[in-house]
């Protein structure tokens, strides 16, 4: 019996290294990228932060905190996932020392993490912390499986922290095994009032829908009343919820072409009137009046979503042109800075508006004039996906498949020349169809333009330098267009372009 019971355990062990060695294969073949990988991740250890995302909305009534721990990047990319998803903060466990190619070689019993996974006492040193661990009641805990168990650094962060009373859902990738007794094991190391949940072990070939899947199984309690999902606009409170976190009023004050004495009056107008959004530009020539108005307002800042945006001749010195527009403006923070339109090194100062946003300066990043085929280019060039595009939108440039494509990618569309621009608005004002559904609602035409813009999802920046039409500019929620009513508008779109962007 003995003998066959050892005839067996060798079978398995030939079985299971034979399974590891077809896996070093594998990472073998993608070696380079395992190295990178965990060089990049290293590189990232001094600022990986948890808490990056505190101002993103999350429609959970839990504060969640997704801590993992990843070599490779397997498990980092189900992290991504899941913070994405839960809209919880997200913080990577750095190794004090990082693990080479050679400290990962599993077929080596006297490699670094294989030596570890022998001894139950070995704690590997973390090189990062959370501070605020306390204000988490719900942890993703996620590793890769190490001989079917969590790497010791595991046990290292859960002793590091006091979990009563939170609940921890583990999860882990892995070449073959199941997550197994490596999550069961992990209990005693945490308090006994701590709540583990099942876990879920992923493949390196899971996709974000099953990430989707096993959250939505979870039943985590959801917030109770009315939490915005990212692009809805909400018609009571008047704004959208932007991918960034932050949310923007849907209609506001364009001011192009206003001059500093007639830009101090016409946003004084607005804010009196409720307005809170304004566009400016360093084309305009106007940021400082901008600025100069809202200081001068008894409005609270932090109540007011200014947008600027950087001219492509900025494009090459972006960082020192946002601290400018800032300066020029006077203020802590710019809501949203956008580059005006595509042109040499636009990416490049992309990465800059990014770089401000991490550094405060700015709080969300956008376009202004791009398209689909210009977003198709860009995108995969830039980290943080843009919260707006700002493109021509009105009843004769109606931009029917960009604005929903635009819409699809998480990001708010947003029109200017919404009442047709300049030299082209009188005879938009004039249209039979428009004036037709005004006099029906005792409003005016461009009250109904502006209402068609947000009910198909568009934010709206009407230019006007007079108090009276700003007012009437905001004064759009007294009245709903009807289907038909949208279908007559959407009818004029003569695909004609008032602007050469
Ligand atoms: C030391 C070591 C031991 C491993 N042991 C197992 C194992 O027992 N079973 C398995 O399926 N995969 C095993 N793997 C593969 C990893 O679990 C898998 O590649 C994981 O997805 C890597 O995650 P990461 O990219 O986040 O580091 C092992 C990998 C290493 C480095």
């Amino acid at each position: 019996m003995k003998q066959l019971l050892s005839i067996l355990m060798s079978v398995f062990m030939i079985m299971l290294s034979s399974s590891c060695s077809s896996e070093l294969t594998d990472e073998a073949a993608v070696s380079d990228t395992a190295e990178s990988n965990t060089t990049i991740r290293s590189e990232y250890s001094e600022d990986t932060s948890y808490g990056t995302s505190d101002t993103v909305s999350s429609s959970y009534e839990s504060n969640i905190l997704v801590a993992y721990f990843s070599c490779t990047g397997t498990t980092a990319q189900i992290a991504d996932w899941i913070a994405d998803k839960t809209g919880g903060d997200k913080y990577e466990i750095i190794p004090e020392t990082p693990y080479t190619e050679d400290d990962l070689n599993y077929n080596n019993s006297a490699s670094r993490a294989n030596k570890e996974q022998a001894d139950s006492s070995a704690r590997p040193a973390i090189s990062n912390s959370v501070d605020n661990m306390e204000q988490y009641d719900v942890i993703f805990l996620g590793y890769p499986i190490w001989h079917g168990q969590a790497p010791r650094i595991i046990s290292t962060f859960l002793e590091s922290y006091d979990f009563s009373d939170v609940t921890i859902i583990p999860f882990c990738t892995s070449h073959s095994s199941d997550i197994g007794s490596s999550a069961e094991n992990l209990h005693s190391l945490c308090s006994d009032t701590a709540n583990w949940l099942e876990g879920k072990r992923f493949s390196g070939n899971a996709a974000e829908d099953d990430i989707t899947q096993w959250i939505d199984s979870l039943e985590l309690p959801k917030s109770e009343g009315n939490v915005m999902d990212v692009g809805e606009f909400n018609f009571e409170t008047k704004t959208v919820l932007l991918n960034s976190g932050y949310e923007m009023p849907i209609m506001g004050l364009g001011t192009y072409s206003l001059t500093d004495e007639e830009c101090a009056v016409s946003i004084e107008a607005l804010l009196e009137a409720g307005g809170r959004l304004i566009d400016t530009a360093y084309m305009y020539g106007n940021e400082a009046a901008v600025g100069q108005a809202i200081r001068n307002s008894d409005v609270p800042r932090e109540e007011i979503f200014v947008i600027t945006k950087l001219y492509p001749t900025q494009f090459d010195h972006a960082a020192e042109a946002i601290d400018e527009a800032l300066e020029r403006m006077g203020l802590d923070y710019i809501d949203m800075i956008l580059l005006h339109h595509p042109g040499d090194g636009d990416v490049e100062a992309y990465l800059a508006l990014e770089q401000a946003v991490a550094d405060g300066k700015v709080h969300s990043i956008g376009l202004s004039n791009w398209y689909i085929e210009e977003l198709d280019e860009f995108l995969p060039q830039v980290n943080i996906t843009p919260a707006l595009v700002q493109n021509e939108i009105h009843p004769y440039y109606q931009e029917n498949d960009v604005i929903p494509y635009i819409q699809s990618l998480g990001i708010v569309v947003q029109g200017w020349y919404p009442l047709g621009g300049r030299g082209h608005t009188s005879e938009l004002l004039n249209d039979e169809t428009i004036t037709a559904i005004a006099e029906s609602h005792n409003v005016s035409s461009a009250q109904v333009i502006l209402r068609w813009n947000l009910q198909k999802g568009v934010v709206v920046i009407p230019g006007s330098s007079d108090p009276e039409h700003i007012r009437e500019n905001l004064d759009l929620f007294g009245f709903e267009l009807t289907d038909s009513e949208m279908n007559d508008i959407n009818a004029l779109d003569r695909n004609e372009k008032h602007d050469w962007y």
